[in-house]
């Protein structure tokens, strides 16, 4: 960005206030403003984030696009490269339609399966999110266009989204919600972020220093500009001083009057919004000579790119008697309207209008020949069914091999704007599922939604194959693994809980008061099933196969881990296809830290591969691991230290069954901790002489010195353990007591000066 930074400084330096003031609000609701006068040209923004949504007006209709499947199907792929590809298709739309940057991805963390855009949304876990959103942005930014990630930060609920505060504790903020934001950043360089509409810890995201400025730029390196959610808005000159570039939709003169004021009053400083407008300016140069005003985009291919992306992300659940895949001759009722009228994208700013949109139905008599598939509707598209309905497709299961369901979520259970209100499935739905199994034992069910649901006819149906909103291909993708012509491979990104009681918020999701307050802390998704020992219906990581696969090796060139910054450890993962058809396994790290300082998860995705076996073929795969890894968020340093001790890395095929394990003696290396005046007199235990003087200057010195065995001697037993109590007593005190207390301790002995030199010597 060096060029257009300098560039863009320039050019800011020779516009009035007034015209700085100007560039900072959108010319309407999806166009920046340009500066004809210095030939600035304004550039055009659209949805996101799984296809294109160019609105032709103001709402309603957009340019046709192709509908990729929706964030939870791309994230359960767990293929990073495929969601490149996608990525670079997005690019290619927009080139075609003259859009320059795409609002997406988002990546807020999944708290509550009862999130209304669960569905916009990659996963419950923060490294699954990063990496889905690199690769995202890599592909779509490859291609000339920019991306607005988002939405920045800890937005994870629909209701009152614009006036909830989500009240965080610190290590939470940096670990679960923020941590895929910063990978992002860090690997990718979205071109644009975009502020949350809610507040976070009381200060609106749209206007908060901390996460705007001090975190995302100064921390984390971000080059490019801030841009309001829609509407997210509160205090136009505080968010300019924060670090939101630019406001949309546009305000007109409303909120540029108010900047002028401010800075003509002193109250916003010129160079603050001299700064706002550069970093705008920057990204707005950078996209126009990006611009291919000649594009297109071959939409059959990109058509092809959904089925495949959309066969990849669909999760085997159940295969009981291996009742999947169909096998050819078998006659196979199809029931439910969702066969014919599939539900493929949520609704909300992210609705795309598909080129076309493919059901499994006509997919599936492509496949197998339409004389073997016979259709019941079995209820409408809301879910609705009445006794006829049910009767009619239960007949019609009983005379066919198998019988496949449709089921889901209809478009009113979920979309932006509102939370769910339960993970239940439509009655209809229920209903439909119970007739149709109390007719055939051959029962598959097939789901489309975009979260977690409830499932509890799960033990009357043989086969259940999760379809996600699997985009305008997402019939054939579904053709595809019901036929076996794709071997399923997608694993879940998000736990499906038995019930809602068993939820990580429940009974506080959503909070209705201003205030969501995220007491569940560190412990969402399966950090919190985990830790609690609960058994949910389906864990975080699990998918089947139509093949078996075994892990048959884990090795590492060492057992030893110095948590140095830079340094890094590798561990060789070999798994093997022992099943008879050719298959892709998604191989999972997590790491476990044996006796945590801290109360923590019990296990935490780290890495993750995925790898592509044919019959009896093994591979080996290799995974690095590096300082971050083994962190955690110190909220007194501010600072991700790694405690000293054991880590054991365990892999295998889901979050629950993780056969291989090796185990790290961690070092906790030089850059462990940073070293305050709050820092307790434990914490210098590495600098022997530097602990022991100050123990010894808070007038405990006996504890440190040579237990003198003589001293023992004629006491009686009572009296040994009596001392031996008392000094552990002692011990605690004096190893939690802050040294900046030390001087008072000592009266003076140790003074401040000291207190100074002790911490720069243990700080270097
Ligand atoms: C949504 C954003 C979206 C924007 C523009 C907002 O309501 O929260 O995700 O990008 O509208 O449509």
């Amino acid at each position: 960005m060096d060029n257009q930074m300098n560039e863009a400084a320039e050019l800011v330096s020779r516009m009035t206030v007034e015209e700085q003031a100007l560039l900072l609000s959108g010319d309407g609701w999806w166009r920046t403003h340009g500066i004809e006068r210095l030939g600035l040209p304004a550039i055009s923004v659209s949805d996101g984030p799984h296809g294109l949504r160019k609105l032709r007006g103001l709402f309603g209709d957009s340019v046709p696009a192709t509908c990729f499947p929706t964030a939870p199907a791309l994230a359960a792929t767990w293929n990073v490269e495929l969601v490149r590809e996608v990525g670079a298709a997005l690019g290619r739309e927009a080139q075609a339609a003259d859009v320059q940057i795409l609002l997406g991805p988002g990546i807020n963390i999944k708290r509550s399966p009862l999130g209304g855009r669960n569905f916009e949304y990659f996963s419950e876990d923060p490294l699954l999110s990063g990496r889905m959103a690199v690769a995202y942005i890599k592909g779509v930014q490859g291609e000339g266009v920019g991306t607005s990630l988002k939405h920045f930060a800890v937005n994870s609920q629909e209701t009152q989204r614009m006036v909830t505060s989500s009240d965080i504790d610190e290590r939470t903020l940096h670990e679960v919600y923020l941590q895929g934001f910063e990978m992002a950043v860090r690997e990718s360089q979205p071109w644009t972020v975009m502020s949350a509409y809610n507040l976070v810890n009381g200060t609106y995201a749209s206007e908060h220093p901390e996460l705007l400025t001090d975190i995302l730029r100064w921390q984390w390196g971000f080059e490019g500009f801030v841009v309001s959610d829609w509407g997210a808005i509160n205090d136009r000159v505080s968010g300019v001083a924060a670090g939101t570039n630019l406001e949309m939709p546009g305000s007109g003169d409303h909120n540029r009057n108010k900047i002028i004021a401010a800075v003509h009053e002193g109250r916003l400083s010129k160079e603050a919004l001299a700064r706002s407008a550069t970093e705008l300016v920057a990204v707005v140069l950078k996209a126009s000579a990006a611009r291919r005003p000649d594009a297109g985009f071959d939409a059959e291919a990109h058509h092809a790119l959904a089925r495949r992306v959309g066969g990849e992300a669909i999760v085997l659940l159940k295969n009981v008697d291996d009742v999947l895949p169909l096998r050819t001759g078998q006659k196979v009722a199809l029931v439910g309207a969702f066969a014919k009228m599939p539900r493929y994208q949520g609704a909300g700013s992210s609705q795309v209008n598909p080129i076309r949109v493919t059901n499994a139905s006509d997919e599936l008599a492509t496949l197998l020949g339409a004389g073997s598939l016979v259709h019941a509707a079995g209820c409408d598209d809301e879910g609705d069914t009445d006794d006829a309905l049910l009767e009619d497709a239960a007949r019609k299961a009983a005379s066919a091999d198998v019988a496949i369901v449709f089921a889901g979520l209809p478009d009113s259970y979920e979309s932006e704007g509102f939370d769910r209100r339960s993970i239940d499935m439509p009655p209809g739905h229920v209903r439909l599922i119970e007739a149709v199994a109390r007719a055939q034992p051959n029962v598959v069910i097939v789901l489309l939604n975009g979260s977690a649901i409830e499932m509890p006819w799960i033990c009357r149906v043989k086969g259940i194959v999760e379809g996600w909103l699997g985009g305008q291909a997402g019939g054939g993708s579904i053709a595809d693994v019901l036929t076996g012509r794709v071997n399923p491979s997608g694993k879940l990104t998000e736990t499906f809980p038995a019930d809602l009681e068993q939820t990580p918020t429940f009974p506080n999701f959503p909070s209705h008061s201003g205030h969501a307050a995220y007491g569940e802390g560190l412990f969402v998704g399966y950090r919190h099933y985990d830790i609690r020992r609960l058994e949910p219906l389906f864990p975080f990581g699990f998918g089947l196969s139509y093949t078996k696969f075994a892990y048959t090796g884990i090795r590492s060139g060492t057992a030893v881990f110095d948590a140095d910054e830079g340094a890094s450890v590798t561990i060789d993962v070999t798994v093997k296809n022992v099943g008879a058809v050719a298959g892709q396994e998604v191989v999972q790290l997590y790491v476990h830290e044996r006796a945590p300082v801290l109360a923590g998860p019990e296990i935490e995705l780290r890495a993750f591969d995925k790898v592509m076996l044919a019959p009896g073929e093994d591979k080996t795969l290799r995974f690095t691991l590096r300082r971050r890894d083994f962190a955690h968020y110190d909220v007194q340093a501010h600072a991700w230290p790694v405690n000293a001790g054991l880590f054991d890395v365990r892999v295998g095929g889901s979050s629950r069954e993780l056969p291989l394990q090796l185990t790290f003696d961690v070092r906790a290396g030089r850059l462990a901790k940073r070293l305050t005046r709050r820092s307790m007199v434990q914490d210098f235990k590495e600098w022997t002489p530097l602990y022991e003087e100050l123990v010894r200057a808070l007038g405990f010195g006996e504890l440190v010195e040579p237990a003198d065995q003589a001293s023992t001697a004629g006491m009686t037993p009572e009296q040994i353990t009596a001392a031996r109590k008392a000094r552990a007593a002692g011990l605690a005190f004096v190893n939690e007591m802050p040294i900046n207390k030390v001087p008072a301790f000592s009266h003076g002995a140790l003074d401040e000066a000291r207190l100074d030199e002790i911490l720069s010597i243990a700080s270097v």
